[in-house]
């Protein structure tokens, strides 16, 4: 097969592509991570590069529908759909690269981590770790007093097959060999956070005995390589609800090979070990006032303590709190938006790091809607008022310009479409509707819940 030589910007990278081969799929090969939400399907916006040299393969008809003509006109294709047809230098932008690791507030986390109640000291080291979908975190921690040495948080890079669970479900069954792939892919990232981990504490790997790790039930089973096909399917089974304990070796970890891991039991198909943690860390059994506990994420799990007894749903929440399915939505990192205000109908935004704005992230997204509600850009329902003067036309919808071309990273304008606010709308209706089932079966209304535990990055 003829192959092209590809140059990403701004890392410099030079890699090699084959002729037929897609360029989302051209970087799987070589490990550079660009964010995939609907899995390489081009259904979606997020696996958006430029391209500054060289010629591609036409647009097809998925990127004649996802990118406006100016879009295409300054070089923007759809990295699942366009191919290279000679050498090519390709701009990737920072939102749509999964290499940035998320702030980590430390001193809030160190405080979640619950005592464990031993009296008998051990020797050695331990790691605890979230595998998320989006996300991972991860724990170092000396087994003899219970300190925590390092922490650290990572995306979990088995995104670039899909960004949801269900893509996931998907990809791994579509053949065994991508199974496999996925979970080489999720075991090889514990072992690099945990040399990340006991790298910044200064301890070497080999003394690491315990490893905890909890997960959906989606990345419990596909780190285990159990089927998976159950849980995209009524009534959505998990293949073992059992706390399980095996060998890092028999893990396929190679980083602490004599460490026993052990992964939290599953509540169900969509309520997972993550969950269980959650409910652990805020001893949802001993809760007597009705409290919810809502663990915010792609799919949001969501608990009702009260008189010891909990009662747990799950909803498909989506990414959009994360910055997915939103046009400029990424994650929270250096040059998101994180904080719209809008007066006097001027719209001043702010950005992590201070630095020229990439995209926006979810709590940006979060305070656009209520400010654009005060301002009456849109309606109670969410509809944008196209009478208003922030209100403009783009590819056919109403969109809100919130930083332009002049000030971008990009050199893009940055905007919130209605199509943006329609995804929020969803994710928000999603979880709304597992509280009130919550509610319903347990007899109570909203003023009867007394407390509301938020969990979630
Ligand atoms: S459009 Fe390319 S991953 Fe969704």
């Amino acid at each position: 097969m003829k192959k092209f030589v590809i140059v990403f910007k701004p890392s410099g990278r030079r890699v090699s592509c084959g002729a037929g081969t897609t360029i989302l799929n051209c970087c799987r090969e070589n490990k550079i991570q660009i964010v995939s939400t609907c899995g390489g399907q081009g259904k979606c916006h997020s696996c958006r590069i430029r391209i500054e040299k060289g010629i591609p393969t036409a647009p097809t008809g998925s990127e004649l529908k996802r990118l406006c003509n100016s879009e295409l006109e300054r070089g923007w294709r759809l990295s699942c759909q366009a191919r290279p047809a000679g050498d090519l230098v390709i701009y990737l932008p920072a939102k749509n690269s999964l290499t940035s690791t998320p702030a980590f507030k430390e001193e809030l986390l160190v405080k979640l981590v619950p005592d464990s109640g031993r009296s008998r000291p051990r020797k050695g080291h331990g790691v605890a770790i979230d595998l998320g979908t989006t996300k991972m975190a991860g724990y170092l921690v000396n087994l003899s007093d219970g300190s925590i040495l390092s922490n650290y948080a990572a995306a979990n890079p088995q995104a670039v097959y899909g960004d949801d669970v269900i893509s996931r479900i998907t990809y791994a069954m579509s053949s065994p060999a991508n199974g496999r792939k996925l979970r080489k892919t999720a075991a090889g990232a514990i072992d690099d956070m945990i040399l990340e981990l006991s790298g910044m504490a200064g301890c070497e790997p080999g003394t690491i005995i315990k490893i905890a790790v909890c997960g959906n039930t989606a990345m419990h089973h596909l780190l285990l390589g159990l089927p998976v096909g159950q849980l995209a399917r009524a009534p959505y089974l998990p293949w073992t609800k059992d706390p399980v304990k095996i060998s890092a070796k028999g893990l396929g970890l190679k980083s602490a090979p004599a460490a026993d891991v052990y992964l939290l039991p599953n509540i169900g198909g969509y309520v997972g070990g993550d969950h269980v943690a959650v409910l652990a860390a805020t001893e949802a059994r001993d809760i007597m006032d009705a409290t919810l506990i809502i663990d915010i994420g792609t799919n949001t799990e969501i608990s009702l303590a009260a008189g010891g007894d909990v009662t747990s749903v799950s909803c498909a929440s989506g990414p959009a709190f994360e910055g997915g399915h939103i046009k400029y939505g990424m994650k929270a990192s250096p040059g998101a938006i994180d904080k719209i205000i809008i007066k006097d109908d001027k719209v001043k935004y702010r950005t992590i790091g201070g630095g020229r704005p990439v995209g926006i992230c979810g709590s940006g997204m979060l305070d656009a809607v209520a400010q654009m509600i005060d301002a009456r850009i849109i309606d109670p329902g969410g509809r944008m008022d196209r009478g208003h003067t922030l209100v403009h036309a783009q590819v056919g919808q109403s969109v809100v310009l919130i930083a332009g071309r002049d000030r971008s990273a990009d050199g893009e304008d940055i905007v919130i479409t209605q199509g943006d606010i329609r995804e929020l709308q969803l994710a928000k209706a999603a979880i709304r509707t597992g509280i009130n089932v919550l509610l319903k079966s347990a007899g109570l209304a909203i003023p009867g819940v007394k407390r509301v535990i938020i969990a979630g990055t």
